[in-house]
């Protein structure tokens, strides 16, 4: 068995394999590492919204604002990424860019939506107030009860399971060594770093990449935490809804094949697998509130996934006082980010290369001088 490479990445979710693509594109001779058969995929807590509208945070602070122009960045990358691994892989992923509705039942409602869609354009972006009835002229199924909604004509969505399965076949054809197994541990020592797996293989590679969910065991439980999210799927009709939608209490994300993805709860720091029966009783019924019609459709799958979360919302991607790389802690962001992570990290980890974006989601802004928990 092959134990040298130039790169290892330990992860193969949405990140690490779309940085292992975006790496392996140069040329770099990779090892992915991914043991993501017993922990659930940072992937399943998504419906696949690539939504900066509403996924930045929710204070005016700079992290915030970072946060927001990585998403923005990141989401004008997602038509060309979406059509070439598509291309690459003849896989169909689901891609619509035909923007997301904020919905509001109440004046308490409205005005965070108001002030939601002021802060967006004062960072550049597109959102702005419709009427109720200018919502339901666009997606008819939606509630008489609305009584405005937050238009984000830019915002997205993709299908993160079909994602998942056309990254896989993307990094299989371009000869990336997959390694099924989970690292226990990385040693830096004088001629470089060092990975070992749980069954005791040991393998270096001239750079290492932790890329891992939000409970690898390599990174400080107190930057990187588990937030569980249960959602489910129901039947509808195609082109019942068309768009995301994000209503109070749960957000509606139609997919092909006439499936509704209905997300998520949200418990920091619960991790397992096991879904919570009320929480996707919730969802199904905030659904239901949205549009009336969907009262009494077809479950057709449950599912828990944990997000990876950090103590400020935001991706850490940098290198460790170490020499080690990280690309992870994406939240609630990991599909949008993906594009835009695995051309920033490949960018530093083959350049040198560290752009703003980099600056604003650097490791040490934890001050922190030992993200990495390794010998
Ligand atoms: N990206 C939406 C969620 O994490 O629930």
């Amino acid at each position: 068995m092959k134990k040298t490479f130039d790169i290892a990445i330990i992860g193969g979710g949405v990140i690490g394999m779309s940085l292992a693509r975006a790496l392996a594109a140069r040329g770099a001779e990779l090892a992915l590492f991914d043991a993501s058969v017993s922990v659930p995929p940072a992937t399943n807590a998504a419906a696949g919204m690539l939504a900066p509208s509403f996924e930045h945070g929710h204070g005016g602070d700079c992290v915030s604002e970072a946060l927001y122009h990585f998403g923005a960045h990141s989401l004008s990358l997602w038509p060309n990424y979406a059509a070439a691994l598509e291309e690459e892989t003849g896989q169909f992923i689901d891609f619509r860019g035909d923007g997301a509705l904020g919905l509001a039942y109440t004046e308490a409602h409205a005005n965070e939506l108001g002030e939601q869609a002021s802060r967006v354009a004062a960072r550049g972006g597109d959102a702005s107030i419709i009427s109720g009835d200018d919502a339901r002229a666009m997606e008819p199924a939606l509630s008489k009860e609305i009584l405005c909604a937050l238009w984000a004509p830019n915002d997205a969505q993709v299908d993160p399971k079909r994602l998942l399965i056309a990254l896989r076949a993307a990094v299989e054809k371009k000869a990336v060594q997959l390694f099924p197994e989970k690292v226990a541990r990385i040693d830096v020592e004088d001629n470089g770093p060092r990975c070992t797996t749980f069954s005791g293989e040991a393998f270096s590679a001239r750079k290492i990449v932790v890329a891992g969910g939000a409970v690898s065991g390599l990174v400080d439980a107190g930057l990187v935490f588990p937030v569980k999210g249960d959602a489910t799927a129901i039947e509808i009709e195609e082109g019942f809804l068309t768009r995301v939608v994000r209503a109070p209490g749960a957000y509606l994300c139609p997919k092909a094949g006439g499936r509704l993805v209905i997300g998520a709860s949200e418990e920091y720091g619960r991790d397992g697998d096991a879904v919570d029966a009320k929480a996707i009783e919730t969802l199904q019924a905030n659904a239901a509130i949205a549009a009336p019609q969907l009262k009494g459709s077809k479950e057709l799958e449950r599912w828990t996934g944990l997000r990876p979360g950090t103590p400020d919302a935001a991706p850490i991607l940098g290198q460790t006082d170490t020499g080690v790389y990280l690309a992870l802690g994406h939240y609630r962001n990991g599909v949008l980010h993906a594009p835009a992570s695995a051309q920033e990290m490949t960018a530093l980890i083959l350049d040198g290369e560290a752009s703003e974006y980099l600056e604003s989601f650097n490791p040490s802004r934890f001050g922190k001088d030992k993200a990495l928990q390794h010998g």
